[in-house]
């Protein structure tokens, strides 16, 4: 894995990248992770509307979003969010990532998770709910190898249809100590 991974606050330099990251997506129809579409909206208007949780829409918490990049860009997005709601707690969680299509099995996902865990602790939480599809083995095994601890396994709304939703809890107080000796993220 290159030595150049950093996790940053979302950065313009980095927009052609992500934009080929969505269109990856696209292309091969994943739904499981929505990234933003710039050819809509000004994304970065977006990130920094749930960064400061003014005027959101129904139903939507304060989030912060980070990108894993390196060299030649963008790699991934995961996002935290700040509370749960009704909604959450069932399907959605305080933590949501995306890897690039072309940049999948490659360790990417398990990594982009253990470095935002210390941020989550930094925010506030104490312990984090991530879901995911039951038959989403990767994330699966990107979330038990950070630790994740299986609840439960239930029927929640998605898609237009209902899944079988698996929900983990990943404790984070032992990466309080990660934090302490990791510099906090310079915003870009
Ligand atoms: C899920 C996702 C983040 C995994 O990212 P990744 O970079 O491929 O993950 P890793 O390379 O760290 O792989 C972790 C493990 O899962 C395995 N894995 C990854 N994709 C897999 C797949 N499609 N099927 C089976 N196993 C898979 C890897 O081999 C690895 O296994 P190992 O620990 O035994 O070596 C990525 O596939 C993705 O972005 N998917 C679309 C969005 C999404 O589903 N997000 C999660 C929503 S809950």
């Amino acid at each position: 894995m290159n030595s150049e991974l950093r996790l940053i606050y979302p950065a313009a330099e980095h927009l052609s990248s992500y934009d080929e990251a969505v269109k990856e997506y696209e292309e091969h129809n994943i739904r499981t992770y929505n990234f933003s579409d710039s050819r809509e909206y000004d994304i970065f208007d977006k990130f920094e509307q749930y960064r400061s949780g003014r005027d959101l829409p129904p139903n939507r918490v304060k989030a912060s979003y980070f990108w894993l990049v390196e060299a030649n860009g963008f790699i991934g997005e995961i996002v935290i969010r700040h509370s749960l709601n009704e909604a959450l707690l069932k399907r959605g969680g305080n933590i949501g990532y995306g890897i690039r299509y072309s940049q999948w099995d490659r360790g990417y996902g398990t990594m982009i998770l253990k470095m935002v865990l210390p941020e989550a602790k930094a925010i506030g939480l104490d312990k984090v709910l991530i879901t995911c599809d039951d038959d989403n083995i990767g994330s699966s095994k990107v979330i038990e190898k950070n630790g994740g601890i299986l609840e439960n396994k239930i029927i929640a709304d998605a898609y237009g249809t209902t899944i079988l939703t698996r929900r983990y809890w990943i404790d984070l107080n032992p990466h309080v100590a990660t934090l302490l000796v990791r510099p906090r993220i310079a915003r870009q």
